[in-house]
């Protein structure tokens, strides 16, 4: 068994209102697991406890371990800049930053403290490549990320986060914007990044669960209901309420 994470018993509070509750579980290493369930049901809060962005919101109080590579990461002296560039995270709206495609790829190895052009050259072209972004747009690096469509926009984003080199890629709702089309190339590219990457994705589309996931979670008021293959999940869940989501029974 090769888990990258492994939850323990972990509680999550805003304020006085419990969104997490007693999670347990482990994420496999370059797999893709897939978190369902109906809105509000904790699955974007769940998400951001695996990089410590829960950090930014004010009354928000964990308790519980959450162990990625065998380090205890909510640890005060964790280093969490360096958890965030190993645990890369891609949001539901594609959020390019307002600068050239090039930079937007280049800006996180920029400030990890490579400043050479050649070799940014090479960091940019790879992420580009791995993010199937660079064919499109190889003879234009330079104009404005905001110029491209909402679907390159997301694979730029996923460049953005492969120019890290992380070992998970956090993915919330990352094609909810996007057309079809747009949403197959991203599906076509999780799968093809699962070679080299562990990704956890949310999603509401329980058909792109299905046909992307090795392992879905179902999630539901802030409990998890069950963890596992996504094959059994989508053929014989274990728990009754996990059928009802799937056949569409409720949520
Ligand atoms: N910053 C916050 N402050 C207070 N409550 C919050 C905060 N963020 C989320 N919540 C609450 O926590 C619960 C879980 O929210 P979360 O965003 O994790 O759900 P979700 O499963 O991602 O839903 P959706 O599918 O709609 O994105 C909800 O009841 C939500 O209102
Ligand atoms: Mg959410």
């Amino acid at each position: 068994m090769d888990n990258i994470f492994s939850i323990k018993d972990l509680d999550l509070y805003y304020g006085n209102f419990q969104a997490l509750k007693s999670i347990s579980l482990d994420i496999d290493r370059n797999k893709v697991t897939a978190l369902i369930g109906p809105s509000g049901c904790g699955k974007s809060t769940f998400l951001r406890c695996l990089n410590r962005m829960n950090d930014l919101i004010e009354n928000c109080k964990i308790e519980g371990k959450i162990q990625y590579s065998q380090m205890d990461i909510q640890t005060k002296s964790f280093n969490v800049i360096e958890l965030r560039t190993k645990v890369g995270m891609v949001f539901q709206k594609p959020n390019p930053f307002p600068m050239s495609i090039y930079d937007n790829v280049a800006y996180g190895p920029r400030c990890s403290g490579i400043k050479k052009k050649s070799e940014l050259d090479v960091i940019v072209e790879k992420a580009l490549k791995r993010a199937a972004l660079y064919e499109e747009v190889s003879s234009r690096l330079k104009d404005n990320a905001l110029g491209l469509s909402g679907g390159q926009q997301q694979r730029l984003c996923i460049a953005r986060a492969i120019a890290m080199e992380p070992d998970v890629i956090l993915m919330d709702e990352p094609t909810s914007a996007l057309d079809p089309i747009a949403t197959l190339k991203i599906e076509e590219l999780i799968n093809d990044l699962k070679r080299n990457y562990t990704i956890v994705i949310v999603t509401h589309n329980m058909q792109q669960a299905a046909r992307i996931s090795d392992k879905t979670a179902f999630f539901l008021m802030g409990e998890l209901i069950e963890i596992d293959s996504t094959d059994k999940i989508f053929t014989q869940p274990k728990n009754k309420k996990t059928e009802d989501y799937i056949t569409g029974r409720f949520g």
